[in-house]
This record gives C-alpha cells, sequence and structure tokens, in this order.
C-alpha cells in the first residue's frame, strides 16, 4: 500500500544506564532476529551508549540513532557531541527538533537547521519533529504551527537533501501524557504536512517521505494509527523502554 519506508523508531530519551540499554538492545535485536519486522526498525539512545548499543545490533535488522547533535562542526564546545562523532559509532540517524530540545535547551528553528545540516554533511539521516502545544490546538493554530516548523529548519533543504528527512509529528500534548490524539486527529494533520511538503518538493517527494507519530503510541493503539493512509510509523518514548511493548508497536505493521 504505501510505499515510502514504514519506521517504528524508539526514543529512549534519558532512560536507562549502559548495562540497562546494552540489555534492553540485545533483547530487542533477539526478538526481531526470531520474528522479522515488516517495518523498519529504530533505536535511539543516549550518546553515551551509542558505541556500545551498536556493538550488540544487527544493522540489517535496526538500526541506531542518537537523540541530538551539536549545531557545531567540532572544537571548544566542552560537553557538545558532533554529528561527524555520532556518525563514527555506527549510528545512521539523529532524532533533532524533539520538543523537550525545543522547550528545555532553548534550541531556535536557527540551531535546529544548523544542526540538521551537520547531520546531513556528515551521513546521517534525520529524524526531525514538529508538533503543536495544547494551548496552541485549542486556538486551532497546529497547522500553521507544523508548517512553520518545517519551513524553520528544513525548507532551506534541496529536495536531494529532504530525501534523508524522516518527519516526526508529536503534538506536546500527547508526549508522557497517556493521552493519544485520536487516529482521525492524527491522520488529518499528517496529510496536512505531506501536503505542505508536497506544496514545497512536488508530490514524489512528499509521497516517498515518511511521516511518524509521536505521543503515547502502544500496542493497543497502534493498529489503529498505522492504518491511516498518511501514518507511516511511530517515534515511541515510554513504550519503547520495554521490549514487549516496542515489539507490540512493531508488530502492529503485520
Ligand atoms: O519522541 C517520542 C516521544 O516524545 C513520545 O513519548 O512517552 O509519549 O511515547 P511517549
Amino acid at each position: 500500500r504505501k510505499m515510502r519506508k514504514k519506521i517504528v523508531a524508539g526514543n529512549w530519551k534519558m532512560n536507562l544506564n549502559l548495562q540497562e540499554g546494552l540489555a534492553l538492545a540485545k533483547e530487542v535485536n533477539d526478538a526481531l532476529a526470531a520474528d522479522k519486522p515488516n517495518c523498519d526498525v529504530i533505536i535511539c539512545t543516549p550518546f553515551i551508549h551509542l558505541a556500545s548499543v551498536a556493538g550488540v545490533l544487527d544493522s540489517q535488522l535496526v538500526g541506531l540513532g542518537a537523540e541530538n547533535c551539536a549545531d557545531k562542526e567540532q572544537g571548544a564546545y566542552t560537553g557538545e557531541v558532533s554529528a561527524e562523532m555520532v556518525k563514527s559509532t555506527g549510528a545512521q540517524y539523529v532524532i533533532l527538533g524533539h520538543s523537550e530540545r525545543r522547550e528545555y535547551y532553548n534550541e531556535t528553528p536557527e540551531i535546529l537547521k544548523e544542526k540538521v545540516l551537520l547531520a546531513l554533511k556528515n551521513g546521517l539521516k534525520v529524524i526531525f519533529c514538529i508538533g503543536e502545544t495544547l494551548a496552541e490546538r485549542e486556538a486551532n493554530k497546529q497547522n500553521e504551527v507544523v508548517k512553520a516548523e518545517l519551513e524553520g529548519s528544513v525548507f532551506n533543504l534541496s529536495a536531494e537533501e529532504f530525501a534523508n528527512v524522516i518527519v516526526a509529528y508529536e503534538p506536546i500534548w500527547a508526549i508522557g501524557t497517556g493521552k493519544t490524539a485520536t487516529a482521525e486527529q492524527a491522520e488529518e494533520i499528517h496529510a496536512f504536512i505531506r501536503s505542505v511538503i508536497a506544496e514545497k518538493y512536488g508530490n514524489e517527494v512528499a509521497e516517498n517521505t515518511s511521516i511518524l507519530y509521536g505521543g503515547s503510541a502502544k500496542p493497543s493503539n497502534a493498529p489503529e494509527l498505522f492504518a491511516k493512509p498518511n501514518i507511516d510509523g511511530g517515534l515511541i518514548g515510554g513504550a519503547a523502554l520495554k521490549c514487549a511493548d516496542f515489539k507490540g508497536i512493531i508488530d502492529a505493521w503485520k
């Protein structure tokens, strides 16, 4: 049905120490080796776990990503981690623009634009997050918010570069709240996002762009969400921390 890639990506956020993370990564890898997924599966971990987790994943089976990268190439930026460093661990992806980074670490559209460029330049695929707050949704501003987020940080890319961007729509009011957007609400805005991409890059690029839903996705609601024509998978927080839940969501593609 959908030509574009179907994806389930986990975002561990700031959870799991190294031993716990390695155990979970191994468990997920083994579960998928035994029962092949019908979609691309990606695990995004804290920087400090990346190299070790890369060592326990079969890269043909599970992709690996970081949750952030620096907006500078290299040099005197104490504590920062560059896109090149991320890539050198064996990771292939990076999440950028997560609402938690925008809100708690003041990542502006301009900063995110730099991060996206550096990630792509270093051969990483970008999972670019957009989404509105509850107040914005209540004011019916969700469409203009997500459009501005795309325009502000990724619409400077060429169509060729944009092919390495996966969009994740995460309504902020649904993140970690247990409140999922209804499948209809999600489909409506995913279709809008695709139309905005089509206006900018044309239909073919828009049709090939994977648009993931994020926000309290779980095994029980994933099948309904993934059945929608414009929802190409999920970016999973809490439910990615337990192998059974993550696998349950992956299996929603079967
Ligand atoms: O990036 C994934 C995320 O923000 C959703 O989190 O815990 O609601 O699945 P969660």
